[in-house]
């Protein structure tokens, strides 16, 4: 198969994607502090849109194929793309995912995009929910750690299974990856080519290149994976009412190994656990 081309960042245009990454991570770490029981959807969805307006920064989701909002918000067994809304309260226990981005432009006007998504249980919750969200979190930083060593974008799917055995392995819970959803290129865009799946394939996929940028999300689910996509036409749930989590950062290989834009230290408390150092741009 032949897709498009991988876009090839410089380090000019790494560093304005690291400036809307950053932005980004200051967005969901408001909206973190913000969770609690009693607040709904739609107060976290405000507080991230008001950050981004104070900031200078747009909100990418907002209007993306009609998606109305500036944050998903996908609330115990809704997958993904949770539209915030005033009915959706927080309550304890809840497992709650949040997903969000932003551009900045640079001197030409080209817009450059930052993606990323974190998920919590509210209050203690179950150790079922807490293993989920721990483990997906894990698989998103054990594949990181694989780019920044790697030299294939195959290597993503591979640690993410690794860390799904071995989740189950160590703790009896079954875990299963939502491979109707993958991660892909982003850059002048939010989604570009190529995908980046959850999941090995036969494929070993692209030679890594200093430049590229991929958003990395790896969404597991505690029950089935089997879901639809509500009449809203964007919230996707699990059939069987399981819940499921998601964590995504977006991260660039640089010359010497990776460095994720969307946290604040580069990515090096995430990555330390695995030896591996964030590199700087240029
Ligand atoms: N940020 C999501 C992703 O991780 C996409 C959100 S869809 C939107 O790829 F419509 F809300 F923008
Ligand atoms: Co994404």
């Amino acid at each position: 198969m032949f897709g498009s081309p991988t876009q090839i960042k410089t380090p000019a245009q790494l560093l304005h994607m690291e400036r809307a990454g950053h932005y980004v991570a200051r967005m969901l770490q408001l909206v973190r502090e913000a969770i609690r029981p009693g607040i709904s959807t739609a107060a976290l969805d405000r507080i991230a849109f008001d950050y981004l307006e104070r900031a200078g920064a747009h909100p990418n989701f907002l209007g993306y194929h009609g998606y109305p909002a500036t944050l998903c918000i996908s609330v115990n067994d809704r997958v993904v793309h949770g539209i915030p809304d005033a009915a959706t309260v927080i309550v304890d226990g809840d497992v709650v995912s949040v997903d969000g981005g932003c551009y900045v432009t640079d001197e030409s006007g080209t817009q450059w995009h930052g993606d990323s998504a974190f998920s919590l249980v509210v209050g203690e919750g179950s150790s079922q929910d807490r293993g989920l969200v721990d483990a997906t979190e894990t698989a998103l930083w054990a594949a990181l750690a694989a780019l920044g060593t790697g030299d294939r974008l195959g290597v993503v799917g591979r640690a993410v299974e690794d860390v799904v055995a071995e989740h189950q392995r160590r703790t009896g819970q079954r875990l299963a990856i939502v491979k109707e959803y993958v991660g892909h290129g982003i850059g002048t865009a939010m989604h570009m080519p190529p995908d980046v799946p959850n999941f090995a394939t036969r494929e070993r996929g692209m030679r890594l290149k200093p430049g590229m940028v991929f958003a990395v999300e790896p969404i597991l689910a505690s029950g089935s994976p089997s879901n639809q996509v509500l009449d809203d036409e964007w919230t996707v749930v699990t059939r069987d009412g399981s819940a499921a989590a998601h964590w995504e950062h977006t991260v660039a290989i640089v010359r010497g190994g990776i460095r994720v834009l969307t946290a604040l230290d580069g990515g090096a408390a995430g990555l330390a656990p695995y030896g591996v150092t964030p590199a700087t741009i240029g």
